[in-house]
């Protein structure tokens, strides 16, 4: 190597907000990753509207990952996360919440709630190692498979919210 040259280096991760820009990218890793895939519609409006917290994993402008979570009643309703395939294992899905938690500790709240099949081994090891615990079953809530989601919260959890 001539003298003075470097090796490329990695760009570092950051966890930012989603921009109307990074839907394209988002959308490949959407459709290859879920069985009822987002449309850009459905990615559009969330990204317009208050009470929302979108994020991606950037790698030097390359979306590795994303996160859409959205505000009712008080409540965060985590609605998508999602890892590129060739990037899981990394550590990405885990600061995608991390970064969500620190954004909504600006602003009181009752905690977090998702829905994950009960066959995402992968996720739920995940949602679980975050401080996530289970709370309850919704029976066949997949329309692809008739799939059963485990319910799960993190922080208040139903009986807090009323
Ligand atoms: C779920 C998902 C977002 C996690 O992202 P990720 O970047 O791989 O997550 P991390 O690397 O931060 O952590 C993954 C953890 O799960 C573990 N894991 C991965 N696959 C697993 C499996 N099949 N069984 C048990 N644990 C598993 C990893 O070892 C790691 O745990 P550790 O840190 O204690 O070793 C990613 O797998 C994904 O995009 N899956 C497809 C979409 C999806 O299912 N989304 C969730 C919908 S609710």
């Amino acid at each position: 190597m001539p003298r003075g040259k470097r090796p490329p280096s990695t760009p570092a991760l950051k966890v930012r907000e989603m921009r109307r820009g990074d839907v394209p990218q988002v959308l490949v890793i959407e459709a290859s990753s879920s069985a009822t895939p987002w449309t850009r519609a459905m990615f559009l409006s969330e990204l317009g509207r208050p009470g929302t917290i979108d994020l991606v994993a950037d790698r030097g402008g390359d979306v590795l990952g994303y996160i859409m979570v959205s505000r009712y009643a008080d409540v965060w309703h985590i609605l998508n996360v999602v890892v590129r395939q060739a990037h899981r294992g990394q550590g990405i899905g885990g600061q995608l919440l991390e970064e969500l938690f620190l954004r909504a500790a600006g602003k009181p709240h009752l905690g977090f709630t998702l829905e994950v099949r009960v066959s995402n081994a992968g996720a739920i090891h995940l949602y679980r190692r975050k401080g996530f615990v289970d709370h309850g079953i919704r029976p066949g809530y997949y329309s692809d498979n008739g799939e059963d989601a485990l319910i799960m919260w993190r922080g208040g959890g139903p009986e807090d919210t009323f």
